[in-house]
């Protein structure tokens, strides 16, 4: 069915970047003119008005196609439009959309638990709640460990992005903005540094160094933390991210998430694996915290869970089920499309070997970008696993300054020449395409980067 869906507006594969209107045209100018005035504001930063995607494009409303680095912060992982996903949905479509999986039964929803209990961490029985976004799981996974637990305080990191509800905003410190305003949100939380190896408040170079490091956030949690603000007794838990996401991509040191967990477990307290980012083979492993070794008792999903189709999940270890009915739930949990979604992007990513492909592309694209920083001086760092890569933009090597302004001007110039491209953190840009792409694809976006790094300058 698939193969007779006109990819372009004219009919034509979407194989290549084609600029033919300097980008925004007159059709998204005015898209973007109308949605300035219908929609609030929230977090845009390029004008790109999408009509049609598939794969790795994106074609926009003048009849532009560019090469899609951004997957719509890392959703789309199995591309768009999978036809394989998109013919489950469409067989789904005549069969069951809604039925409030929360206070009914329907398989489809018990065939996505299976599914994601199949391909989490740890050989532990699991059990899943299904949300809606991303912050929704944060906030199903806040009270399954308080209930768990029975204690109420949280340590978060500096850094880490949780969502924008009350209760998540808490947790999430990756830019001061996101709490303009907005206070109180959720009481009871704290946040520690992250082992950040770039940069981090201990003047300790991380990448040289990384025991050092992990064992100065650990120690600084065990030995001021808990001996001066939260008291054990109170501690429920942790919330951290495997690599930290719109904190700008930071990877901590191999041992971190270990010894995190055992200073979780030394205190009765537990540690939210937030995988929101992280999940769904984004760094060449089916989740983030496999690359640790680590098996999250409290794991959050979201985004690339269901290609598109809006889903969140919280998966425990069975014995964080909840002690009695009615202390959590929803309406949309589980809906039918999402879930039949969410199994077919699990068995693609199984089927089409995208881990492999997501290690050695990411590999390729992260050698290219590596090549790349030793020709520009304005490219500090280069990071990431699989294909969660990125690159920080400094105003000198030496003191790492961050260099906001290059990097946006660099997001721009990469639109123009047909590469969609995301900022996180404080001056670094992400490269995330979808996990299935191709050798000459990754070649196709290093030749924009440099291009678009070259203009910026
Ligand atoms: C690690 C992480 N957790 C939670 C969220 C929030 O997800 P959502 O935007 O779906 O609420 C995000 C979104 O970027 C994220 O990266």
């Amino acid at each position: 069915m698939i193969n007779m869906i006109k990819e372009t507006r004219s009919g034509e594969k979407m194989s290549k970047i084609s600029i033919k209107v300097t980008p925004p045209g007159p059709n998204a100018r005015k898209i973007v003119e109308e949605d300035t005035k219908y929609l609030v504001k929230t977090t845009k930063s390029l004008p790109i008005v999408a009509e049609r995607a598939r794969g790795a494009f994106v074609e926009d409303a003048d009849g532009n196609v560019y090469l899609d680095f951004s997957t719509g912060i890392s959703v789309t992982n199995v591309g768009h439009i999978h036809p394989y996903v998109r013919d489950r949905v469409a067989e789904q479509l005549d069969k069951l959309w809604h039925f409030a999986g929360t206070d009914y039964y329907y398989r489809e929803q018990v065939d996505a638990a299976k599914a994601i209990s199949e391909s989490t961490p740890g050989s532990f029985h699991k059990k899943v709640f299904f949300s809606n976004s991303g912050a929704e799981s944060n906030e199903a996974a806040i009270k399954l460990a308080k209930a768990h637990t029975k204690k109420q305080e949280f340590i978060a990191f500096i850094g880490g992005f949780h969502g924008r509800t009350q209760g998540a905003l808490a947790f999430t410190a990756s830019k001061s903005i996101q709490k303009k305003g907005f206070f109180p949100t959720m009481p009871g939380v704290e946040h520690a540094p992250f082992p950040n190896p770039y940069r981090n408040p201990f003047g300790i170079d991380g990448y040289e160094n990384p025991e050092e490091l992990e064992n100065r956030v650990i120690d600084y949690i065990e030995d001021y933390m808990l001996h001066t603000y939260v008291h054990p007794d109170n501690l429920a838990g942790f919330i951290v991210e495997p690599i930290q996401g719109e904190g700008g991509y930071i990877v901590p040191p191999k041992g971190f998430h270990t010894k995190l967990r055992k200073l979780a477990d030394e205190n009765n307290a537990v540690v939210i694996m937030d995988e929101v980012q992280t999940g769904f083979g984004r760094t060449g492993k089916f989740f983030g915290s496999e690359h640790f070794g680590v098996e999250p008792e409290i794991m959050s999903l979201a985004k690339s869970i269901a290609s598109g189709i809006p889903m969140g999940a919280v998966v425990v270890k069975d014995t964080f089920d909840f002690p009695e009915q009615s202390l959590h739930s929803n309406t949309f949990g589980g809906n039918a499309l999402a879930s039949v979604a969410c199994v077919a992007t699990i068995e693609v990513i199984k089927r089409e070997k995208l881990l492999d492909n997501a290690t050695k592309i990411g590999a390729h694209l992260k050698k290219g970008l590596q090549e790349l920083a030793s020709r520009y001086d304005a490219i500090g760092d280069v990071r990431g696993l699989g294909l969660m890569l990125a690159i920080d933009f400094v105003k000198d090597r030496k003191t790492k300054e961050p260099n906001a302004k290059l990097r946006d001007a660099f997001e721009l110039n990469a639109f123009r020449n047909g590469l969609l491209t995301l900022p996180t953190g404080l001056s670094a840009m992400r490269f995330i395409p979808p996990l299935n792409l191709t050798e000459e694809q990754a070649d196709m976006g290093l030749e924009v980067i440099e291009k678009a790094v070259r203009a910026s300058l």
